[in-house]
């Protein structure tokens, strides 16, 4: 059957096409717009959580192995100190690290230096390790990592080996205690 085809009257009017083209432009517009805004709002990054509040600064003192292991992150305070080359560090402004379920939360309350010289990210031993076998080189990375994690955090006291006693040091803000004072430069806390 052929179409039938509109008459002059059934056709729009040119008036009426123009309202019918202009509420098109309207509503695509408004869908632009819309569009606009949601991209740009979903580029707006969500507001920072504010930031946790410091722990007080750890008066020197010095730690066996086992004493150590109280400090990974999961005490009261979530403080966290690990041992390099000898030595004890608090780390707890790196909690993204070494916090729990962060990448090298294996380090926390324990001595790293092995880690450091295997570049590996096992816990170390659990009772103290004199690192004896190290090589040359494998101290070489030690020392490096000792260096980056000295510039980086503080410095508490000795990691101590089975037998050694805690040196008792002076208490730096009210001047009570006695005997030794670490001064603490990096080449001299690397002889210690
Ligand atoms: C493919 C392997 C690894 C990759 C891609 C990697 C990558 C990274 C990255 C991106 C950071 C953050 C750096 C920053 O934001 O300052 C970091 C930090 C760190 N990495 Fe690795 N890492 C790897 C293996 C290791 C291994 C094997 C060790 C252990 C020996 C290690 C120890 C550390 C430590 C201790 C930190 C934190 C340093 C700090 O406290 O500032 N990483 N790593």
């Amino acid at each position: 059957m052929p179409e039938e085809i509109p008459t002059n009257e059934e056709l729009p009017t040119e008036e009426e096409s123009g309202i019918f083209v202009y509420l098109i432009n309207i509503f695509l517009v408004v869908i632009i717009v819309v569009l606009i805004y949601k991209i740009l709002r979903g580029q707006q990054t969500p507001p920072l959580p504010p930031p946790e509040p410091e722990l007080p600064k750890m008066k020197k003192r010095d730690f066996t192995t086992e004493e150590l292991k109280a400090y990974d992150g999961n005490g009261p305070d979530g403080r966290i100190l690990i041992g390099v080359n000898h030595k004890v560090f608090d780390v707890t402004k790196g909690k993204r690290f070494y916090g729990p379920g962060g990448p090298y939360a294996a380090f926390a309350g324990r001595d790293a230096s092995r880690a450091f010289a295997t570049f590996t990210v096992a816990p170390g031993k659990d009772e103290y390790d004199d690192l004896s076998d190290l090589t040359p080189a494998e101290w070489e990375s030690v020392r490096e990592w000792e260096e980056q994690i000295d510039s980086k955090y503080t410095f508490i006291g000795k990691l101590l080996k089975p037998g050694e006693t805690h040196t008792k040091y002076e208490d730096e803000e009210e001047g009570k205690g006695e005997t030794v004072t670490i001064t603490a430069t990096v080449e001299e806390k690397k002889e210690l």
